[in-house]
């Protein structure tokens, strides 16, 4: 056989090859056995050997795995991959409507198409004339990982598109999950060879997607929907329901519970009957999606800097499960606040095993009765910490007792006191170690000084042998010092050493986030940089001063102002400053992100006056003018915003909601 002879049968074989894994794996409708499948794909692997220049990267073989690769490249997403907006319950998808038809100025039903959110891991494929080249992971949205040879071990992947003509390019987005009876299987198999187990089937996923070994991918049965797309250049999409007709016909697998809904009513009883579904389903879902099916609509609605506003993320309610509480302990933190924390017989929630749960304060013990010994629900939602719902109260047992919190602290003895108007109990001792313990984690925090090799052990450690009585202490620490702590080594010791010595460049910013004060978190800590500039400044600051900053109230100004009046706070910074901590000061103008750009606010604001909207795009640098033109870069709109609205929109000028403006200011 000739070469042209063999490249015509290795065509046939390629076509019948993606038949097959078609009507297998997206339709899952197959015509043949899988010997037979295997009898083709054999045959076409043999017509390679002989003739490799007949081998293409779209190859069905090619779906076996490749060489494993050293390190992921980076692949930049040629349009962004936003994330999704969330709406927790019907009445938030509602106002998303008003939202978006206030903004459209459309009056009728909108056209919705709505999906399941598939609980898995985001990846974009890339087809260049109809052929399947690069895969990539989300990553951060602009820039993911490159991951190819693994994608293509997925046989709902299409190596080539089913179309004659095919688009130049076609960036097409989805997500690539696992089954949950995949994941059980899997996790029997490691448990059984003693290798660790995956908590969930989406971390299956996301591991299998991020082996380096694309064989290893190859022999894990992942699945993929697609649901949006990208870059698409030669092919134009009217709607999103058409688009993803398309895909089906291409070759992609498209979710079976899809639907286009005329109004938001129609919507949400989509949402209700994919709620419904949930429980039956194969995979993981964690909401629904619901998204302005017309392409034009969906371009006039645009886009936040994260997020679409012609889409919207239905969450699902949190899950809950039921256990035996075997404890209640009450934890120390940083600022003496005492914390209830129950002890429970260990549950998986979503597969991941839960032992602790916040029961919050006092308020919340009686509010609940939970006692000791109950039955109790308790629930996660994302990463929130697991809290007790409620307690089962036709299971508890006789001889159980209210529980109240202790009146000392349990760590150092000192009165526990309730200030009037807090629900928290508070120990009331300032040098009590639990709260030294927790100020100095809290300081040494990858957010704070980000002090690299400093566990909780160590911090225990160090306060339980005064080797560190303040946050400055960390600074005077010696080598020696450490190499003497039990269980350190000398090389262990040098690390944290250097860490600390890393650490002693910090921008003012973070310095103010790691001493803790009170209503001071990371945004009101740049805030403060960035009006104060330097430890001095903030020294005379008066209660006022501060309070004429914006984003700063009158908690937030008596809090800085007597943190900076205190003696021994004002020691600790000049010893921070003996021991060589440099604390990167702001010169020069102030935070620049508005430079040159134009504002106009038109409606009524509710979050901001206008002239404080005005004051702080001036104060960063750009100009509040009143009237819109060509030159305007951003139209804020509040409240029955008319004619300068609709002005923007028409010269194409990027409008922001209010809440939007106020987004921008916290990014
Ligand atoms: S559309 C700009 N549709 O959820 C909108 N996303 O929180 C782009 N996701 O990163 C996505 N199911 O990977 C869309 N039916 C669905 C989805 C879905 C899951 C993921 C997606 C995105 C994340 C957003």
């Amino acid at each position: 056989m000739n070469t042209i002879e063999a490249s015509e049968k290795v065509r046939d074989l390629h076509e019948k090859l993606n038949h097959h894994n078609y009507r297998y794996y997206v339709l899952d409708d197959p015509e043949v056995s899988d010997t037979e499948y295997d009898h083709l794909l054999r045959e076409l692997q043999n017509f390679e050997d002989k003739f490799p220049e007949l081998k293409t990267p779209d190859s069905p073989t090619q779906r076996i795995g490749a060489a494993p690769l050293e390190a992921f490249q980076s692949v930049s997403h040629a349009v962004p991959m936003l994330s999704l907006d969330n709406a927790f319950g019907f009445v938030e998808l509602r106002e998303f409507d008003e939202r978006v038809k206030r903004l459209l100025e459309i009056t009728g039903d909108i056209e919705y198409v709505v999906e399941p959110k598939i609980d898995g891991v985001a990846v974009e494929l890339v087809y260049e004339n109809g052929i399947f080249i690069q895969g990539s992971t989300r990553g951060d949205g602009f820039v993911g990982e490159e991951v190819t040879q693994n994608l293509k071990t997925i046989r709902a992947i299409p190596m080539r598109l089913f179309s004659e003509n095919p688009p130049q390019r076609l960036d097409v987005r989805g997500e690539v999950y696992y089954t949950r009876d995949g994941f059980i299987k899997l996790n029997k198999e490691r448990e059984a060879k003693g290798e660790p187990t995956y908590a969930n089937p989406r971390n299956t996923a996301a591991g299998s997607l991020r082996q380096l070994d694309s064989k290893i991918t190859a022999r894990r049965p992942l699945h993929i929907f697609i649901h949006s797309f990208g870059q698409a250049i030669g092919q134009q999409f009217t709607a999103h329901s058409s688009a993803l007709e398309i895909f089906k016909r291409w070759g992609f697998s498209v979710n079976p519970h899809i639907q286009a809904c005329q109004g938001i009513e129609s919507a949400i009883s989509h949402c209700e009957k994919i709620i419904s579904l949930r429980d039956q389903l194969e995979y993981e879902i964690d909401g629904a999606v619901v998204k302005i099916d017309s392409h034009v609509l969906q371009a006039q609605a645009g886009t936040r800097s994260r997020s679409p506003r012609w889409a919207v993320a239905l969450k699902f309610e949190a899950k809950q499960a039921t256990t035996k509480i075997n404890d209640i302990i009450v934890q120390v933190g940083r600022t003496g606040a005492i914390t209830p924390v129950a002890d429970m017989e260990p549950v998986k929630i979503d597969g991941v095993e839960i032992s602790r749960a916040t029961l919050h304060n006092q308020d919340e013990i009686d509010r609940k009765d939970v006692r000791v010994g109950d039955w109790v629900v308790i629930q996660r939602a994302g990463d929130v910490i697991p809290e007790v719902v409620k307690v089962i109260l036709s299971k508890r047992l006789k001889g159980t007792v209210k529980f109240t919190l202790p009146t000392i602290c349990p760590e150092c003895g000192a009165h526990v006191v309730r200030i009037e108007g807090e629900a928290v109990h508070r120990c009331q001792n300032l040098s009590c170690p639990a709260q030294l313990k927790e100020g100095i984690r809290y300081f040494a925090a990858k957010r704070a000084l980000d002090i690299e090799g400093l566990g909780t052990k160590l911090v225990d450690q160090l306060v339980e042998t005064g080797l560190v009585k303040n946050v400055a202490d960390f600074f005077s620490l010696t080598k020696e010092q450490l190499a003497g702590l039990d269980r350190m080594a000398d090389k262990s010791a040098q690390n944290i050493i250097d860490s600390i010595e890393k650490s002693k460049q910090v921008d003012l910013s973070r310095l103010l986030y790691a001493f803790g004060m009170r209503h001071v978190g990371e945004h009101v800590a740049r805030v403060l940089a960035q009006q104060f500039r330097t430890v001095e400044n903030l020294k005379q600051a008066t209660v006022e001063d501060l309070q004429n900053t914006h984003e700063i109230g009158p908690q937030v100004a008596e809090s800085v102002h007597a943190f900076f009046h205190e003696e021994e706070n004002l020691q600790t910074i000049e010893r921070l400053i003996k021991f060589g901590v440099k604390i990167k000061e702001i010169e020069g103008v102030l935070d620049t992100r508005f430079d040159g750009k134009i504002f106009v606010f038109t409606g009524s604001l509710q979050l901001f006056t206008r002239d404080e909207a005005e004051k702080i795009v001036q104060n960063w640098g750009g100009r509040a003018t009143s009237s819109v033109s060509k030159k305007t870069d951003y139209v804020v709109i509040g409240e029955n915003a008319g004619s300068k609205a609709a002005k923007a929109r028409e010269l194409g000028i990027t409008i922001l909601t209010e809440k939007e403006f106020k987004e921008l200011l916290e990014q």
